[in-house]
């Protein structure tokens, strides 16, 4: 009976390790989930066309000038920064509100968490 009730604390110890921190977002998974449909993970070789462009070398990129892609908004054309973090986050935020009039057509990332895990993801991977 006490070994019983000690393997059971042990066991629920254990399930608290496994899914207790993996509520902090992660980045890697995040895009598969949210962005991968329309975009192919820029940490992936052999790309493939999407919905949308390519985030291959995003960072520092002037946003609406990648030339693989032809069917930027005229928004996004002319929007004329460069993707940095902040700009990436507010984007993902709310991507009508820092581009008026953009196609990606995608809600946003309301979670701080999950903002900052897939802008960290791509600030590594789309360099
Ligand atoms: C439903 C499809 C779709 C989803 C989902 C989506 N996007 Fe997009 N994305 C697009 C399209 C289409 C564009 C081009 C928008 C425009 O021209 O206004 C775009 C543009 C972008 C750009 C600008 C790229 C450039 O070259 O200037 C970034 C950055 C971006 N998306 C990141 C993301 C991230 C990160 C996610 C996931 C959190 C995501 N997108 C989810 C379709 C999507």
């Amino acid at each position: 009976m006490k070994t019983h009730a000690v393997g059971l604390v042990a066991l629920s110890a254990f399930a608290v390790l496994v899914s207790g921190p993996a509520a902090a977002a992660d980045g890697a998974q995040l895009f598969k989930s949210r962005c991968g449909i329309c975009h192919w993970d820029p940490a992936q070789a052999d790309e493939k066309p999407r919905q949308g462009p390519t985030l291959k070398k995003l960072i520092g990129r002037t946003a609406g000038t990648e030339k693989s892609f032809p069917r930027y908004s005229p928004a996004m054309k002319k929007a004329g920064f460069a993707w940095t973090a902040d700009k990436l986050d507010s984007y993902l935020e709310n991507p009508r509100t820092t581009v008026p009039g953009t196609t990606m057509a995608f809600v946003g990332l309301k979670k701080p968490d999950e903002r900052k895990a897939v802008v960290d993801y791509l600030l590594k991977a789309a360099r």
